[in-house]
C-alpha cells in the first residue's frame, strides 16, 4: 500500500524536474527549520527510538540522512524532527562552486534509481561554518549526531587535495560529531584517486594530526566500484590511521543495468545500487573490525535489514526518501 508521500506529495514533486523538485524540498525544509511548531508538525513521522552508541557518540537510532541532500546544512533542525538518528550535511569544499552544468539529476523511476553529476555545488566552508554557528545561536541545534562530509575543491589541483581538506577540516570541525573524508564521488575528476593506499595514507595522517589531543571521529567513504585488492590496501590504510567507520557506499559508475535510451553520465544511486554495496558492506565487516555505515538502494525494511544482516551498524537514506518520502523512517524501525 503506498503511503500519504507516494499518494500526494511525490506526484506534484516529480511534476518538476528532479533538480527543482530537490530545490522546493529544501526551501520549505528550511523554513520549516525557523519555526517551532512547523518542526512539532515534522515530528508526526518520527519512528520509535532504538538508541545504539557508536564511535563515543548516542544515536536514538540507526537511520541517518545520507550525505548530498543537505549539501548546506539549511535543514538541519527539520530532518531531526523527521526522526533521522543522525545526519550527515555536506559534501563541502574549501572553495563555494557552482557544480556540474545542468541539467545534472535524473530519476529513473522504473528502476527506482537517480542518476547524478551534480559535482559538489555547495556554499562553501565559510559560509556554511557561519550558517552552523548561527544554528547553534538559535537554540535548534538537533540532540542527534551532526556529521559533516568533506570533498575536495574542483579548481584544486589533486596533488593539493590535503590542503583543501584541511581547510575545510579546520572551519567545520567544531560543528561536527564526526568528519566524512569523501573519496568517493565519481563527479569530481581524479577524486576516487584519492582511494590509492599512499594518498589515502597522507590525507589521513594529516588530518589526524590536525585533530591532535581533541580527535573527532573519522569516517571514510568508498565507492562500491572498487576491486577486491583495492578494497584491501583500502581497509589496511583505514586501520593503520584508526579511521572509526567506513561508509559504504557512494553511488555506481557501473550502468550495466541501466537501458542505453535511459542512461546519462553520473553517480547511479537508488535499488540498482543495492546488491553491490551489501556486498561490500559483508566483504568489509568479513575483513575488519572497523564499523560500516551502508548506504546503498535502502526502500523498505527488507533492504534495510539486508545491510544490518552484512553487517552494517547505521544505515543511510538518500534515493529510497526521494521515493518513498519520510515516512520510511518508520516503515524500516517497526521492522527492527
Ligand atoms: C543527487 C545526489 C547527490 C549526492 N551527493 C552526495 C554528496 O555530495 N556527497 C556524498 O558523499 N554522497 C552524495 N551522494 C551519495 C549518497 O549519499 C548515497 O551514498 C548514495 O546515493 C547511495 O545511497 P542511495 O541508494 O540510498 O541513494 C549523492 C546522491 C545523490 C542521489
Amino acid at each position: 500500500m503506498r503511503n500519504g508521500y507516494e499518494l500526494f506529495v511525490r506526484p506534484l514533486l516529480f511534476c518538476l524536474d528532479a533538480e527543482t523538485a530537490h530545490h522546493v524540498t529544501m526551501r520549505l525544509l528550511g523554513r520549516a527549520s525557523q519555526f517551532d511548531v512547523a518542526l512539532s508538525a515534522l515530528k508526526l513521522f518520527q519512528p520509535r527510538p532504538k538508541p545504539i552508541t557508536l564511535f563515543g557518540l548516542k544515536f536514538p537510532n540507526p537511520i541517518g540522512l545520507a550525505a548530498g541532500l543537505d549539501k548546506n546544512g539549511v535543514a538541519v533542525p527539520a530532518w531531526a524532527a523527521f526522526g533521522f538518528g543522525f545526519i550527515e550535511i555536506g559534501t563541502v569544499t574549501a572553495n563555494a562552486q557552482p557544480g556540474n552544468p545542468k541539467p545534472r539529476i535524473f530519476r529513473l523511476p522504473e528502476q527506482q534509481a537517480l542518476i547524478n553529476r551534480l559535482g559538489f555545488n555547495n556554499d562553501g566552508a565559510d559560509a556554511i561554518a557561519q550558517r552552523l554557528a548561527a544554528l547553534r545561536v538559535s537554540g535548534r541545534w538537533p540532540a542527534v549526531p551532526v556529521g559533516i562530509n568533506i570533498g575536495k575543491s574542483r579548481t584544486t589541483p589533486l596533488e593539493q587535495a590535503t590542503d583543501d581538506y584541511l581547510y575545510s577540516f579546520r572551519r567545520l570541525r567544531d560543528f561536527a560529531d564526526y568528519i566524512t573524508l569523501n573519496i568517493s564521488s565519481p563527479n569530481t575528476p581524479g577524486l576516487r584517486e584519492l582511494q590509492e593506499p599512499e594518498k589515502l595514507s597522507e590525507l589521513l595522517y594529516v588530518i589526524g594530526k590536525e585533530a591532535g589531543t581533541a580527535p573527532k571521529p573519522l569516517v571514510v567513504k568508498i565507492s562500491p566500484d572498487l576491486s577486491d585488492t583495492e578494497l584491501k590496501a583500502i581497509l589496511a590504510v583505514c586501520e593503520e590511521n584508526g579511521v572509526s567507520g567506513i561508509i559504504a557506499t557512494n553511488t555506481t559508475l557501473d550502468h550495466s543495468s541501466v537501458a542505453p535510451q535511459l542512461d546519462q553520465a553520473g553517480g547511479l544511486s537508488g535499488t540498482p545500487l543495492r546488491d553491490k554495496s551489501t556486498a561490500l558492506v559483508r566483504e568489509i565487516n568479513a575483513r575488519s573490525t572497523i564499523p560500516v555505515i551502508a548506504s546503498g538502494g535502502i526502500f523498505d525494511a527488507e533492504s534495510a535489514m539486508e545491510k544490518f544482516h552484512a553487517g552494517a551498524v547505521l544505515i543511510q537514506l538518500y534515493t529510497g526518501l526521494v521515493y518513498r518520502g519520510p515516512q520510511l523512517l518508520r516503515e524500516i524501525m517497526d521492522s527492527l
